[in-house]
């Protein structure tokens, strides 16, 4: 078990030269030391995998339905204070098991269908395990936040065997993604008292962002439709 500080302080090899450990903590150090590069090597893999599936879309229907694909890794430091809201030890087991989202990845498409397209290509792959959904879009957050959430494992093949990763996608349109970005500038991290009235326009907004998709939605079903064949 170990401190904060002395997880962070591990992060600066000079520092370890001057701390005792027994074989075990060591190893745990080194683990926690390796963590970043399983996960990054894992959202290469996810992202691959994602851009396969794109460039076959394109040659079957025509068009990419992804916009635009962003993975990062949780700092360490978000990690630990997250524990600690969480009430739990600041252990790497801990890390691996109870924080679901060390990597993240935000897929961002077009069209509100083809996230669900892309939701049910994925429960059919071996590759990679659905551990949960959360979707937003059916049921939006009380201030209008939209995203289809998923938590998904994906394997590495490593010299000690195979290990799976566990990466949190979200998944939402431009006109949500928007939404969000606006949002999360001005009130997901500060934690702090919004005025109702804002409260109130950042909602209105979001329902603007939702219906400017059916908009969207509409006039491609008009357009494809009208192509002999298409199934929008
Ligand atoms: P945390 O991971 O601790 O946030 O809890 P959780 O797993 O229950 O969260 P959830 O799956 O609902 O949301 C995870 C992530 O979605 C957040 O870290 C944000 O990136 C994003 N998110 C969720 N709600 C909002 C919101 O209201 N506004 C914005 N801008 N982003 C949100
Ligand atoms: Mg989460």
């Amino acid at each position: 078990m170990y401190g904060k500080d002395t997880l962070l302080g591990q992060l600066n090899l000079k520092e370890l030269y001057h701390l005792e450990f027994g074989d075990n903590e060591l190893r745990r150090l080194e683990e926690w030391r390796k963590l970043p590069t399983l996960y990054q090597l894992a959202l290469d893999e996810l992202k691959n995998k994602i851009k396969l599936i794109q460039t076959e879309w394109k040659i079957h229907n025509g068009y990419s339905p992804i916009e635009h694909i962003k993975t990062r890794i949780k700092e360490p430091k978000s990690i630990l204070d997250k524990l600690e809201r969480k009430g739990l030890e600041m252990t790497v087991d801990n890390m691996v098991n109870k924080i679901h989202d060390i990597a993240g990845m935000r897929i961002v498409f077009s069209f509100v269908k083809d996230i669900y397209s892309l939701l049910d290509h994925l429960r059919k792959r071996e590759d990679l395990t659905i551990l949960e959904i959360k979707d937003y879009i059916e049921n939006p957050k009380p201030n209008g936040y939209q995203s289809l959430h998923l938590i998904v494992a994906v394997p590495l093949t490593l010299f000690e065997g195979q290990r799976w990763m566990k990466i949190e996608i979200q998944m939402r349109t431009l006109a949500m993604d928007f939404w969000a970005s606006m949002e999360h500038i001005l009130f997901y991290k500060f934690e702090k008292q919004v005025p109702p009235h804002i409260v109130k326009e950042l909602t209105e907004a979001a329902l603007a962002a939702d219906a400017l998709d059916k908009k969207m939605h509409g006039l491609r079903k008009e357009i494809m439709g009208s192509l002999e064949g298409n199934n929008p």
